[in-house]
């Protein structure tokens, strides 16, 4: 057996797990809620789920994955042997993997939309719809982006824990911090971005319904990676001198400014260019922005195109520190569990994602007419099993498992390094995931299966 890995500095542990949350979620999840749901007011209840729910749960699966140092499945079976609570575990690495395969397509997406942008094809292109249908709708081109994605993240898990997952964080999430302020103040800069700032700033309560409580929550935990075994594992490398609730709010905030700085770089372009709507749903990052950065720059195509290649550089690299965390729990259980090595625990990961991920990648084509849950495709359905089933229940599940079955005085020590840490943020943690977050996530679970429509 191998030794088990471990992050080598706090820095690697923030930078690692901020790079999880990190990623597609926040730049095209995040600003189509945005869109959708009315702008600054949904901003502001986003806020408060990241804080009131999103934190105490992080801090959950960190006690759970810190307290055992080991891979989500054998941490529940060590922390509630031969009880129900186990299939949490199992849970974990079933949705992780499940995430990996379709994300790694959108991920081979923004692969796709680098290069072209970098060739000059992307703020060129005249109908960037019929372009982006053009991709995705063919059999070949998207699952050869999907597999290069896949072999980076591949290279980058092999090496291991502090090697492969803690340096590249090290040094691509300074970068990708970098481009985003960048990018933020050349968005300001451009003519009519005060329509675009009111929108984010300026909240609108009249917007408010309780669809829009219930989307903001559901972002929030997509964007914070929480609800599956990928915090709890990267918190088992964690070293036992790691403050778990410091460490928590500075992910949840690291990733709640990237979400509102990409809202900063996203909007201001929208509406300086009059004729796109917020609201444009998913398309928004590769079909309205190709147009955007096109029309905002007619005059300097050059700033056009180089906004264009920052633009999907930082996508890609913020995908592609997610991709490592969603991949690193089903490797960790393939190689504590049955004993593998690093090497091999990896390429069985890789090759099960790339053989479904093409699936996936094939719903946009070839397979758009194979339904798998409802009138769904592959891709959609592994969409909706995951953020919409799995990761909920998962949720619920975290929540009730550190609140109510976990030992408190194990939980407190965890939390406070031993007693050796203030403790005033304890009992409001305890009553946090103990009630707040169980009913509120039971809220957003039974909303999303249609319960109160
Ligand atoms: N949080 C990531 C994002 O915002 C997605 C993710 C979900 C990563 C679940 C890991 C686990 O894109």
């Amino acid at each position: 057996m191998e030794k088990r890995g471990s992050f080598g500095s706090k820095l690697g542990i923030v930078l690692a797990t901020a790079g999880s949350a990190v990623g597609l979620g926040n730049v095209w999840r995040f600003s189509t809620e945005v869109g959708a749901n009315g702008g600054a007011a949904f901003i502001l209840i986003y806020i408060a789920c990241v804080v009131f729910l999103g934190v105490p749960l992080i801090v959950a699966e960190f006690v759970i994955g810190r307290h055992t140092h080991k891979n989500t499945a054998d941490a529940y079976k060590e922390l509630a042997p031969h009880s129900p609570w186990v299939l949490q575990g199992y849970l974990g690495v079933l949705t992780a993997w499940i995430i990996l395969c379709y994300y790694s397509v959108v991920s081979g997406w923004t692969l796709k939309y680098l290069v072209s942008s970098i060739a000059n094809q992307v703020t060129t292109v005249e109908d960037s719809a019929a372009y982006f249908i053009h991709f995705t709708s063919n059999p070949w081109m998207p699952v050869l982006y999907m597999v290069l994605v896949m072999l980076l993240s591949h290279l980058i898990i092999i090496r291991g824990v502090q090697g492969g997952i803690e340096k590249f964080s090290k040094v691509m999430m300074p970068l990708l911090l970098l481009i985003i302020a960048v990018m933020v103040v050349c968005s300001f800069s451009m003519p009519g971005t005060e329509e675009g700032l009111r929108f984010l700033l300026l909240p609108d309560f009249s917007k408010i319904n309780p669809n829009v409580f219930l989307s903001a929550m559901g972002q929030a935990f997509f964007s914070l990676s929480v609800g599956m075994g990928c915090l709890c594992t990267y918190a088992s490398y964690f070293t036992d001198d790691s403050k778990l609730m410091k460490t928590a709010g500075s992910v949840a905030l690291i990733d709640t400014m990237v979400a509102i700085m990409s809202g900063f770089i996203i909007f201001p372009a929208v509406f300086s260019v009059a004729n796109v709507a917020p609201d444009a749903g998913p398309g928004l990052v590769f079909i309205t922005l190709p147009n955007v950065f096109q029309m905002a720059f007619a005059d300097v195509p050059i700033v056009g195109w180089l906004f264009a290649v920052f633009f999907y550089l930082l996508l890609l690299l913020a995908a592609l520190t997610s991709m490592i965390s969603i991949h690193e729990p089903v490797t960790a259980f393939l190689l504590e569990r049955f004993g593998f090595t690093r090497r091999n625990a990896t390429r069985i990961v890789t090759a099960a994602c790339i053989v479904v991920g093409v699936l996936c990648s094939m719903s946009f084509g070839p397979l758009s007419d194979v339904h798998i849950i409802k009138d769904m495709s592959f891709f959609e359905s592994f969409d909706f099993l995951s953020a919409k089933i799995l990761m909920p229940i998962g949720g619920i599940i975290v929540a009730l498992f550190a609140g109510w079955k976990l030992d408190r005085k194990m939980v407190y020590d965890e939390i406070t390094n031993h007693g050796t840490l203030h403790s005033w943020t304890f009992p409001i943690f305890m009553f946090l995931i103990k009630w707040v977050a169980p009913l509120a996530i039971g809220l957003i679970f039974f909303n999303e299966l249609g319960f109160f429509k």
